[in-house]
């Protein structure tokens, strides 16, 4: 079943989305070691498509990687950057009252700075790519995405 976004919620810029997606949860023993949410959202060209994995606190990135969109090489395509990708390993999603903060900064990201724990370096030339990583984000980890499913799984675990 498909569900139709309100313009004024649509972050990642998908129109409509379906009601209910899969998640996986990666187990150890009886405790949750890793959620795995897949995510897509608006690039400049194209809709970028991921998974974000996080740790069992709902909130610590363990990686981003997305597996289908259409930026320019060299440009928005460095989503696909390594080094990139393991600059999001750590980074936590969540402000201490669950609200998505994750931010990806024009200016490189001051690590000795306490708001570097949320942000990544935005990609150089990329500025609208790198809005829509943001935005995607924000909007899977909001209200209207996997936030009250994530609030869940931290209340009662599985
Ligand atoms: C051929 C071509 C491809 C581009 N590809 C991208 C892209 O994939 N992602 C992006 O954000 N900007 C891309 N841009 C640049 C945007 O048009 C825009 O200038 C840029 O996002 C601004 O970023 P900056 O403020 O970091 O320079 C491209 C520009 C050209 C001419």
């Amino acid at each position: 079943m498909a569900y139709k976004i309100p313009k004024d919620l649509d972050l990642a810029k998908i129109k409509r989305r379906a009601k209910s997606v899969p998640v996986y949860l990666v187990m150890k023993e009886d405790q949750i070691d890793t959620v795995i949410l897949p995510i897509y959202g608006k690039g400049l060209w194209s809709t970028m498509y991921a998974f974000l994995a996080l740790e069992g606190d709902t909130n610590t990135v363990k990686g981003l990687s997305f597996y289908e969109h259409a930026e320019t090489p060299g440009l928005g395509g460095e989503v696909d950057n390594e080094l990139w990708k393991k600059s999001w390993k750590g980074k936590k999603v969540f402000s201490p009252d669950w609200a998505p903060v994750i931010d990806l900064p024009k200016a490189k990201v001051d690590p000795q700075r306490p708001e570097a724990i949320h942000q990544v370096d935005g990609l150089s030339g990329a500025t609208l790519t790198t809005r829509g990583v943001k935005n995607l984000l924000r909007y899977w980890l909001g209200e209207n995405g996997y936030g009250p499913f994530l609030a869940n799984l931290r209340q009662q675990g599985v």
